[in-house]
C-alpha cells in the first residue's frame, strides 16, 4: 500500500548478542503493538482536545493574524522556550517562505550574550513581539518578556502596547492577567502541552508570517493521520515504534535520529525534546525512557560514526533520507584526465548524499548498530507537517508500549523549585 513515507528496514537486522531479529519484530509487532495501537486509537478519538484534531482546524484566523503582523512589521520576535518555540523553528528552518518580507527571530534563551546578539540593532518601531507560554508562568519566558517591553516602551512609549501579542492559555495565569491588563492583544493556546502543539497556532502562526503554507502542514498531517488509522500496526509509524521499542528492551536505549538534509537540523531538536519530555519517566520507582540523540548526515559521518559503530552497542539509527531534493544538483563540465580519487566525487551531489545514507545504514548494521531508513519523497511544507504527526503519534504509541504517561514532565519541577528559591535569595 503507498504511503506518504516508507521505512525500510533492511539494516535493521544485525548479528550479534543484542540484535534485532525478523523474529521477533514480527511477533512485538503482532502482539504488543497492535494492542497499544488499539488503546492508543481509543484514547485519542474521545480527547476532544487531542494531537489528532489540530490537521483538522481552520487556519482561517491564525492566516489574518499572519497577514496583519506582515503588513505591519519588518520583524517578528517570537519570546518561547522547549516545546512553544521549537516546533515553529523546525518549520521555518525546513521551508523558507518566499512570500514574506517580515523577518522571524526567536528568543528562547536568557544569555545575555543570545539576547544582545538577535535584540541588537532591530528596529523596534517596525518590530512586532509574539510571547508564547502555555502556562504563562516559565521564568525564561517571563524575564526576556520583560526586557523586549521595557525597549518598546523607552522607544513606542504608550504606543508600545499594539507591537505585542501574548499567546496563552486563558486561565488567570500571571502572562494572562498582566497582559490583560496592560492591554496587550491575547491569543487563545490550545489545552495542549507545548511538545505537541506544533500544528496549532504556537507553530503555525510564526510559520504563516515568514510565508509558510500552514494549510499544507495540516493537510499533510491529516493525511498521515488517516493512513495511520486505516492500517493501524501494518503502518510505517507502529514499524518503526516497534524496533525502536524491541531496540530498547535489547539494551539499545541510545535513539538516533540522521537526516541526510540539513533542513531537518531543527526538526530534530524537535523529536529530541518530544521524545525526552515524553518517554524519560518514572514507573514504579524506576527510571525508564530511551536517550533521544540528534545527528546529522553527512556531516556526522566524520564525527559521530565512529562512536556509533565502534561504541557501546547501546544503540539504534534512525536515518531520514530525501529523495528528491528541491534544487538540482550543479552540473560539472567534463574534466578529462581527473585523478582516480577524484571519480566517485565528481557524482551529483544528491547521489553522494543518497549513498552516503544508504552505505552508512549499511555499515552499521555490520557494526551491530542497528538502523532504519524513513523515506520522505519531497520536503514541502505538506510532508513536513505529515513528518510531525509520523513523530507525535510515534512518541504517543511508544510510551503506551512503555506503559509512562507522554504529556507529563514532572522531572523539571524540582529544578524550577531550585532556581526560584536560589534567585529569591539574591
Ligand atoms: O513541551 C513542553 O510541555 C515544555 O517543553 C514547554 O513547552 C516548555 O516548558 C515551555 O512551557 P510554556 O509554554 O508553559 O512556557
Amino acid at each position: 500500500m503507498k504511503t506518504i513515507f516508507s521505512y525500510d528496514k533492511r539494516y535493521l537486522w544485525t548479528k550479534g548478542e543484542r540484535s534485532l531479529s525478523k523474529i521477533a519484530f514480527r511477533q512485538l509487532l503482532q502482539t504488543k503493538t497492535k494492542g497499544a495501537v488499539e488503546t492508543v486509537r481509543k484514547n485519542l478519538m474521545t480527547h476532544e482536545t487531542s494531537v489528532v484534531s489540530l490537521p483538522f482546524a481552520s487556519t482561517e484566523e491564525i492566516q489574518s493574524w499572519a497577514f496583519h503582523i506582515q503588513k505591519t512589521y519588518t520583524h517578528l520576535l517570537v519570546i518561547a522556550t522547549g516545546g512553544s518555540s521549537l516546533g515553529a523553528q523546525a518549520i521555518i528552518h525546513a521551508i523558507a517562505g518566499s512570500t514574506s518580507k517580515t523577518k522571524v527571530l526567536f528568543l528562547s534563551n536568557p544569555d545575555p550574550d543570545e539576547y544582545r546578539r538577535i535584540t541588537k540593532g532591530l528596529p523596534w518601531v517596525t518590530t512586532g513581539v509574539l510571547v508564547i507560554s502555555k502556562s504563562g508562568k516559565t521564568l525564561e519566558v517571563l524575564s526576556l518578556f520583560l526586557l523586549v517591553r521595557e525597549q518598546l516602551q523607552k522607544k513606542l512609549g504608550k504606543q508600545h502596547t499594539s507591537h505585542l501579542f501574548i499567546l496563552t492559555q486563558f486561565d488567570e495565569n500571571p502572562l494572562y492577567l498582566f497582559a490583560k491588563e496592560q492591554g496587550y492583544t491575547l491569543l487563545p493556546h490550545v489545552d495542549i502541552g507545548g511538545r505537541f502543539s506544533v500544528l496549532s497556532s504556537v507553530g503555525l502562526l510564526p510559520a504563516a508570517v515568514s510565508g509558510v503554507p500552514i494549510a499544507d502542514l495540516l493537510k499533510g498531517a491529516a493525511d498521515l493521520l488517516g493512513e495511520y488509522q486505516k492500517q493501524g500496526f501494518s503502518h510505517a509509524v507502529s514499524h518503526f515504534v516497534t524496533a525502536q521499542y524491541l531496540a530498547y528492551t535489547l539494551g539499545k536505549t541510545e535513539q538516533i535520529l540522521m537526516p541526510y538534509t540539513e533542513r531537518l537540523t531543527l526538526f530534530t531538536k524537535w523529536y529530541r525534546q518530544l521524545w525526552a519530555e515524553s518517554l524519560g519517566k518514572e514507573r514504579r520507582g524506576r527510571g525508564v525512557g530511551p536517550t533521544p540523540i540528534d545527528a546529522l548526515g553527512t556531516v556526522d559521518q566524520h564525527s559521530q560514526i565512529q562512536l556509533y559503530n565502534q561504541g557501546l552497542k547501546n544503540k539504534i539509527l534512525t536515518f531520514i533520507e530525501l529523495t528528491n531534493f528541491d534544487e538540482e544538483s550543479p552540473v560539472l563540465r567534463k574534466i578529462a584526465g581527473l585523478p582516480d580519487a577524484f571519480k566517485e566525487a565528481a557524482s551529483p551531489l544528491s547521489l553522494i548524499v543518497r549513498a552516503s545514507c544508504r552505505g552508512t545504514a549499511c555499515a552499521s548494521a555490520t557494526h551491530e548498530s542497528p538502523g532504519g531508513i524513513l523515506s520522505v519523497p519531497k520536503l514541502d511544507a505538506y510532508h513536513l507537517g505529515a513528518l510531525f504527526l509520523f513523530f507525535e503519534l510515534a512518541v504517543i504509541l511508544y510510551a503506551e508500549l512503555l506503559q509512562v504517561n507522554p504529556y507529563d514532565q514532572p522531572g523539571v519541577e524540582e529544578g524550577k523549585r531550585q532556581i526560584k528559591k536560589l534567585l529569591s535569595s539574591l
